[in-house]
């Protein structure tokens, strides 16, 4: 799908963009030890919309205040540069601190609406300004969220350029003398499904609980490594269709999360129930873990759902959604855009 030029973008004195919720299926926590990390953005979105204000700046109405709106303020220091203040609107469809992206969501729609009611921007600006307003709230971790909320489909992010394994370079993504490279992936069909434990996941703390695991040992570089393999052998097993080899990547993931010290009783018990049904080819905790959400990968989305739901998750049956950052002229950020 060729990017928008910023020319191509409502103008006006209202702005407005939406972006989606992710899963990442495999590479989670490796990706911050510069591993590959593989990610579909899901069919379920933020909105944001904002217009100046001739009074202080406001968000849904309520004074901007750095205990409710950390990442809006993160991303107004980088990308706002005029001296107005705004109107703020939010919605999401995006549960919240549950693995599926929804602050990564929420900076990505900022960034690209601040940029808008500005001079604009490209996509991986918009994916730049996003993932360091992310980095700064969470004090730590990859632009793997930010990128894939913005780029939409199916990415992989990588520390080196690639145009192997079906991969095309979409853009870099840097902070001080690092850098990652994101591509856009092409994966088949899949039948997904999400369990929500409603498990508070912190994501800065689970980050560091890794990062205690890594320091500690060769061992723990070693997982690492590992998991970072199984990323590669996972996308040429999707790439050829070889779902059972997926799903018991799958599995060998999990594993290494488990190991890493970021699953959950919460989270061992919705994977536990997706194993129950038949077709069921695997199941991992996604994003940062500790609580949080699980991906399913299964021929019976509607069996697993029902065996999450008796479990005690929230199901969602999501398809991928091919469509990242969508910039809008502002009135989208109502339900009903959020919940398309
Ligand atoms: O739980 P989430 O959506 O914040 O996912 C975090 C993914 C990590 O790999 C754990 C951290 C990161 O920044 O890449």
């Amino acid at each position: 799908m060729a990017h928008e030029t910023p020319e191509d973008r409502p103008s006006g004195m209202r702005a407005g963009a939406t972006a989606p919720a992710k899963c990442i299926l495999l590479g989670e926590h490796a990706v911050v030890y510069g591993m590959p990390c593989l990610s579909v953005a899901l069919d379920m979105r933020t909105a944001v919309a904002a217009e100046r204000s001739t009074s202080a700046t406001t968000v849904n109405g309520h004074p901007l205040e750095s205990r409710y709106h950390s990442y809006l303020m993160q991303v107004l220091d980088r990308v706002w540069k005029d001296p107005s203040a705004l109107r703020l609107t939010t919605r999401s469809g995006i549960p919240s601190s549950s693995g599926m992206g929804s602050s990564a969501a929420l900076s990505v729609a900022a960034a690209a609406t601040l940029y808008d009611l500005q001079a604009g921007a490209s996509d991986a600006e918009v994916a730049q300004a996003a993932f360091e307003s992310e980095r700064a709230t969470q004090g730590g971790g990859s632009p793997n969220d930010t990128s894939v909320a913005t780029a939409g489909g199916a990415i992989l992010l990588a520390p080196e350029r690639r145009t192997d394994a079906g991969l095309e370079h979409l853009w870099s993504v840097t902070l001080d003398d690092r850098a990652w490279e994101v591509h856009r992936a092409r994966l088949p069909k899949l039948a997904l499904v999400i369990g929500v434990t409603g498990v508070r996941s912190d994501t800065g703390e689970q980050v560091a609980k890794v990062r205690r695991f890594v320091e500690r040992s060769r061992f723990g570089e070693e997982t690492m490594e590992a998991v970072g393999t199984l990323v590669w052998e996972g996308l040429d097993a999707l790439r050829t269709e070889d779902l059972a080899t997926f799903g018991n990547i799958m599995g060998r993931c999990q594993t290494a999360l488990h190991t890493m010290g970021v699953n959950h009783p919460s989270l061992q018990r919705l994977i536990d129930a997706a194993h129950t049904v038949p077709g069921t080819y695997g199941a991992k905790l996604t994003g940062a873990g500790g609580g949080g959400s699980v991906v399913v990968l299964t021929l019976d989305p509607e069996g697993v759902a029902e065996a999450i739901g008796r479990a005690g998750g929230i199901p969602y049956v999501l398809e991928p959604s091919t469509e990242g950052v969508r910039h809008t002229a502002g009135e989208e950020a109502t339900e009903a855009e959020v919940q398309r």
